[in-house]
């Protein structure tokens, strides 16, 4: 008979199964380089991986594993690992999949910096990466190839919340070859809105900066896959090619965050919806981009896909850069910031900022128009959020 599943705040507060030898209800913080080993015969057992047991920070702690079970669960994958950051998470598991030679097929809508590393770095080392409409099923058939090892996608995107079949992407990519890996970057929705694993993703990541910690005070990320995948991200991505290692101190941090993440975003959700719907009532803004919208073009994928429709609006103020800067230089509770899913509402303007690496060309072709602003509703209180969007918009 099917284990059922416990419920996902049940899971995020007692998903560990490491335990303290004190009895310490929660996982304490183990901050140490290294662990001692009672012979040489037991290091080099350790090493050779034919005893269990720690051996070096690099390659984990009792507190980083008591974070990994947790969202290895959530996530509804064998295995996790956390990383130092999002991008962490982000080249430590690109390094490891893929080599020269080899191709990688992402959307044209990526955080900036992932964009960067496979627009700009990853071709230095002979890896091609093709950018294309993941929607447009023909697109992406047509450019499936025997060299594919990669198809990387972000849904919701970032920033302008485009919406990808999880399931859909991964039937077409698995039945032209299974040995390809769908990567799935899930940090708008984390693990309480999208399990891009149960829709047929190899692996999904995120970066725990935002909602998974949800307190804007530390950066962090998480890899979930199979053993084998985690075990090779783990010794080739992150001991040899990045050290991109979670330290204890921020991993506690994190495990503390997870325990609020369902119901942060149950009022994430709800803020953002009624944000949503206020913008598409202003006469000063031309698009209003969120998924539980019905003019969302991925509104009935998002119904299909996700469990709520997450906490980020973006949209378009009338008049461009110039129009979008006078409301962003004007707000008062929501505060002028990169980065997203803290308690605070932070707004950005991707253009100039976060997507600022891409040219205009690349801009316009990933659909980030010049007067986009991208706002990620915190946990204040939604009349006074809506409020100070309006005196906002008075400026212009
Ligand atoms: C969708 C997405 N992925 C990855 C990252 C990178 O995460 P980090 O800043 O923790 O390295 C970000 C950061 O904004 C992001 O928005």
């Amino acid at each position: 008979m099917e284990k059922k599943r416990k419920g996902f705040s049940t899971e995020a507060i007692h998903g560990s199964t490491v335990k303290d030898q004190y009895g310490a209800l929660v996982t304490p913080i183990y901050n140490t380089s290294t662990f001692v080993f009672d012979s040489t015969a037991q290091g080099a057992a350790r090493f050779a991986q034919e005893e269990e047991g720690y051996i070096y920070s690099r390659l984990g702690t009792p507190t980083c594993t008591a974070l990994e079970e947790t969202l290895a669960k959530l996530e509804g994958g064998e295995a996790a690992l956390v990383t130092a950051t999002g991008m962490g998470a982000v080249t430590a598991t690109i390094w490891t999949c893929i080599s020269a030679g080899q191709e990688i097929i992402a959307d044209k809508t990526l955080y900036g910096c992932t964009f960067e590393f496979f627009e700009h770095h990853l071709s230095r080392f002979g890896v091609k990466v093709h950018f294309i409409e993941m929607a447009d099923e023909e697109e992406l058939k047509a450019t499936l190839n025997e060299n594919t090892r990669i198809v990387y996608l972000e849904t919701p995107a970032n920033p302008n919340l485009k919406i990808i079949d999880i399931e859909k992407t991964a039937s077409i990519v698995h039945a032209y070859n299974p040995e390809i890996r769908v990567i799935c970057d899930n940090t708008f929705s984390s693990p309480v809105l999208q399990r891009p694993l149960e829709l047929g993703a190899d692996i999904v990541l995120h970066s725990c900066t935002k909602y998974i910690n949800g307190h804007g005070d530390l950066l962090a990320g998480v890899v979930v896959s199979d053993k084998q995948t985690i075990h090779d991200i783990l010794m080739i991505g992150i001991k040899d090619m990045t050290g991109a290692v979670l330290a204890p101190n921020e991993a506690f941090l994190v495990a503390r965050g997870l325990k609020t993440l369902e119901v942060r975003m149950q009022r994430h959700c709800e803020s953002a919806m009624k944000i949503a719907r206020y913008l598409e009532t202003n006469d000063k803004v031309e698009k209003v981009f969120y998924p539980g919208l019905e003019s969302h073009e991925g509104h009935e994928i998002a119904k299909k896909q996700m469990d709520g429709f997450g906490g980020m609006v973006s949209f378009i103020v009338k008049g461009g850069r110039e129009k979008a800067a006078i409301v962003a230089d004007n707000v008062k509770v929501a505060t002028l910031a990169v980065s997203l899913g803290a308690a605070e509402t932070l707004l950005e303007h991707p253009g100039s900022m976060t997507h600022s690496p891409l040219t205009e060309e690349e801009l316009e072709a990933a659909g980030i128009a010049p007067g986009l602003i991208r706002y990620s509703v915190g946990l204040e209180n939604v009349d006074d959020l809506i409020e100070d969007l309006k005196q906002a918009f008075e400026k212009i």
